[in-house]
């Protein structure tokens, strides 16, 4: 009798929303390209019910999951070890069971930066950057953001106090200003600006004074969507060089929580180019 192979390794999305995520499609790309066998499930999970998900996952048998909206907080505090990027975000994308171990990681904010400076070949170090939102999307991106050098870091938010309390997180990694949202109209243009707002996710304009865009301004939305995002039309409609949405980043963090899980980095550059398409 031929015995039959073992099942591959089970891995995963879990959020709330999650019916529209594109991770099962990048991570059976990844695994076809690096020859690995594995599934990746999308799980739907209220607020209430994220721990009894992550353990009912984790006993039967699964080996990691991505976190996204609205769990990334849930998931630092369930973690039991977390690395120093989780730490600084406070916040967990990835878990990889192991054993009693329950370890989070966050790979947004590499993600991030290495879409921006690698596939986009935008430098960090010495020039302007602003974010304008202060939510999870915000936090996540901050370290990575403070370690690459920055001249200055801004960071407006509509309610003020949310900027003060990222402010105040990230002090003992760096230097950020907050910028109340009545005063952006008094900048002057930056040569980044990264938007990590929720606005415009329904379709509405961006709210943000066309004063913040220069000539030479590279513009990057944490928002991905098959047409134009309103802030990557705005970005356009007030003379940017160059605006882009976060599909980069979206396979970057992907690629980062597959080396984590699986121990090999996929090429990136194909799956997103397929995915784009
Ligand atoms: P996420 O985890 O995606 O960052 P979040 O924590 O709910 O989600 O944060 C959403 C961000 O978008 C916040 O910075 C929010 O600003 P407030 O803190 O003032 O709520 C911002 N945001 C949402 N709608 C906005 C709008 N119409 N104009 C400006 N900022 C907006």
């Amino acid at each position: 009798m031929v015995k039959s192979a073992s099942p591959p390794d089970r891995y995963g999305l879990l959020g709330h929303p999650v019916e529209h995520s594109r991770s099962p499609l990048i991570h059976q790309l990844f695994a076809r390209q690096t020859g690995q066998r594995l599934t990746y499930e999308l799980i739907d999970a209220t607020p209430q019910g994220f721990e009894t998900a992550v353990l009912a996952f984790s006993a039967a048998g699964g080996k990691g999951l991505n976190v996204t909206v609205p769990h990334k907080q849930a998931a630092f505090e369930l973690a039991r070890e977390v690395s120093a990027a989780a730490s600084k975000a406070r916040a967990v994308n990835t878990l990889t069971f192991g054993g009693k171990a329950l370890r989070g990681d966050n790979t947004d904010g590499t993600g991030f930066l290495r879409d921006v400076t690698v596939n986009q070949r935008q430098p960090i170090a010495g020039r302007s950057v602003l974010i304008l939102g202060a939510g999870g999307a915000a936090r996540g991106i901050m370290g990575p953001l403070l370690e690459a050098g920055p001249r200055e870091l801004a960071l407006a938010n509509r309610t003020s106090e949310r900027a003060d309390q990222i402010v105040k997180q990230f002090r003992a990694h760096g230097k950020v200003t907050p910028i109340p949202f009545a005063h952006l109209d008094t900048l002057a243009p930056f040569d980044i600006v990264i938007n990590a707002t929720s606005a415009g996710l329904k379709g509405d304009a961006a709210p943000f004074p066309g004063t913040l865009i220069g000539p030479r301004s590279f513009c990057y939305d944490l928002v991905y969507s098959l047409n134009d995002t309103p802030f990557v039309i705005w970005a356009r409609n007030h003379g940017a060089e160059r605006a882009v949405q976060g599909w980069g980043m979206l396979v970057e963090q992907a690629a980062e929580s597959f080396h984590i899980w699986r121990g090999v980095r996929p090429d990136t550059a194909p799956i997103l180019k397929q995915l784009v398409r």
